[in-house]
């Protein structure tokens, strides 16, 4: 074995991160349990419906589930002239989990303040299924070092969560225009950072690095207060450190394996989660969690400090998951069956250990997206020439 491969083969073995307390099933059997999960799929738009079909067909070849497929996006405002019809969010509030491929696209493109945006459903879905925390795994395969922009040495090792704060901030606070002015307002609560900083803090493995922008922000200078204090009243023996966005945006390309779990608010989770997903290769490789399913908008509940045997999900959280590649709808490349559906695999894999509690499926499919790649398999995001179609296959084969 070359030393290359040795120290590939010993990434490989790092055991998986426990995104969450516990799986939400009471007990895991050996696949799936009994009676069939309800998922609702969400194509939506773009390479969307191309990469969905993709992860039906690995689902079909683990388990029995059932799906209820709905609009979302522009494919929603097409129809029904809103992003998220109530319809949608009913049945996914009903649901065990939701699996979203993506939303968006030139043809809603819009400076319109009135007219609708394919965003909106997400961002509704989001707000409305209580999902608070974004999670978002980077973890480079093995077979992917060299495929990554920065050079192998660096992000070999890397293997971190970023932990984004998903229904606050400047997402969700009060915009619009006045005259020849824009603004949108940034706001967030005790309550909001406190919960955030239990899933951050509960996920750790070795540290968590939360970032702000407290020399400037006073959103910040709350968000760094209460960070601090949950760490001492709550978590006192994870090693907590706080960085600006601006250095931490350089130290993820320039030392990416020394983080462990990032957790910062919503913005700037959004713009660090694409850099941090580079060192993957491709923006195509990264899956995301959302969860929280505090669909009351209050605080959660409290949480013990311990990461196992709690309840269900983090802290205080009940209701589904929604589980999403952090790659957008990719217009430029929809119907030509070049999309990369790894991503979406990898979210399928998350929403199997974490929205279902099937943790043997999860890691089933865990492996065989590895082995695909260590197959060879490049779609053209990875500079190869392989198609959906080829990936899925090699996939499934390893299934
Ligand atoms: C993401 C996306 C979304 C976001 C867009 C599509 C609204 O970029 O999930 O990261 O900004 O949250
Ligand atoms: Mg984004």
């Amino acid at each position: 074995m070359s030393a290359r491969q040795d120290s590939a083969a010993r990434h490989h073995a790092a055991p998986r991160r426990e995104l969450l307390s516990q799986p939400r099933a009471e007990h895991c059997p050996r696949y799936l349990p009994p009676v069939p999960a309800r998922i609702v799929t969400l194509p939506g738009d773009g390479i969307g419906p191309e990469i969905m079909a993709a992860a039906i067909r690995v689902l079909d070849a683990l388990g029995d589930f059932e799906y209820d497929e709905k609009l979302l996006g522009g494919a929603s405002i097409d129809v029904h002239g809103t992003a998220l019809t109530d319809d949608t969010l009913e049945a996914c509030k009903r649901a065990d989990a939701v699996l979203l491929a993506a939303v968006g696209g030139p043809k809603w493109d819009t400076t319109d303040p009135s007219a609708p945006r394919p965003e909106q459903g997400l961002l509704g879905l989001r707000k409305g299924l209580g999902l608070f925390a974004n999670l978002r795994p980077v973890r480079p395969s093995p077979a992917l070092l060299h495929a990554s922009p920065l050079k192998p040495e660096r992000i070999q090792g890397t293997d971190l969560l970023v932990v984004r704060e998903l229904t606050g901030g400047i997402y969700f606070g009060e915009s619009g225009r006045d005259g020849d002015t824009a603004h949108d307002d940034c706001a967030y609560s005790v309550g909001e950072v406190e919960r955030i900083a239990r899933v951050a803090f509960e996920s750790a493995r070795t540290k968590v690095t939360s970032v702000d922008k407290a020399n400037v922000l006073e959103t910040s200078r709350l968000w760094r207060e209460v960070v601090t204090r949950v760490h001492e009243e709550e978590f006192p023996g994870v090693p907590l450190e706080h960085l600006l966005v601006d250095n931490a945006a350089m130290q993820l390309v320039s030392a990416p394996s020394s983080f462990d779990v990032i957790v910062t608010e919503n913005l700037f989770g959004d713009i660090l989660s694409d850099e941090a997903a580079m060192l993957t290769g491709s923006l195509g490789m990264l899956p995301s969690a959302s969860v929280g399913g505090d669909t009351h908008g209050g605080p959660a509940g409290p949480s013990g400090t311990s990461t196992h045997g709690g309840p269900a999900g983090p802290s205080g959280t009940s209701g589904p998951g929604l589980f999403e590649p952090v790659h957008g709808s990719a217009p430029d490349i929809a119907g030509t069956g070049k999309a990369n559906p790894l991503a979406m695999f990898g979210s399928v894999a998350l929403m199997l250990r974490h929205g279902l509690g099937s943790e043997d499926a999860s890691a089933a499919l865990d492996s065989a997206i590895d082995r695909a790649l260590q197959d060879g398999i490049r779609t053209a995001d990875l500079g190869g020439s392989h198609t959906t179609e080829d990936a899925t296959a090699a996939v499934l084969a390893h299934l």
